[in-house]
């Protein structure tokens, strides 16, 4: 996809974030714009929100089985992390998400910045993966 098919003009409408988060200067890599390990560790914490609630406790990354960066991330944009369950197995659960930049507050472009796909598995107390409760 070339770049300018990447920019949206909204948000998915018909779907609320599961995250919403603005990096920061700290967030940054030698060239000022957002480092790629910092946006992975949050496209982690959206995952789980879904992959949690499905196992309905502790969950632990198991894979990271896509993930690709189609934009840069700036800082002070405004991201949006849309999750959803593609799977479920035994233990495991896989979810695809999906972050959304606002970008320039004041002319609010929206750009789909990355994409990814990563695998939970519902764990016990002792850290070993546990049956996915019935829905
Ligand atoms: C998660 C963990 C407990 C699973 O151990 P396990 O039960 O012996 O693993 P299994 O091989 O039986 O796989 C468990 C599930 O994960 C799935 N899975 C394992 N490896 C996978 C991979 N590379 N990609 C996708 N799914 C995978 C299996 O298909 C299985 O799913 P199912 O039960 O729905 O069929 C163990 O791998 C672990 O502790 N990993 C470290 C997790 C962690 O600390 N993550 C944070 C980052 S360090």
């Amino acid at each position: 996809m070339s770049a300018s098919n990447a920019f949206t003009t909204r948000l998915p409408q018909g779907r609320d974030p599961v995250l919403r988060v603005m990096p920061m200067p700290a967030d940054a890599n030698i060239h000022g714009d957002v480092f790629g390990g910092w946006i992975m560790a949050q496209v982690d914490i959206a995952g789980s929100v879904l992959a949690a609630r499905r196992a309905a406790g502790r969950v632990a990354t198991v894979a990271v089985n896509a993930f690709q960066f189609k934009q840069p991330v700036f800082v002070g944009d405004l991201l949006s992390f849309y999750a959803a369950i593609t799977k479920t197995g035994t233990t495991s659960v896989t979810v695809s998400v999906e972050v959304y930049a606002e970008r320039h507050r004041l002319d609010a472009e929206v750009v789909k910045v990355t994409e990814a796909t990563l695998t939970y598995v519902a764990t016990d107390e002792a850290r070993r993966s546990r049956p996915l409760p019935a829905l």
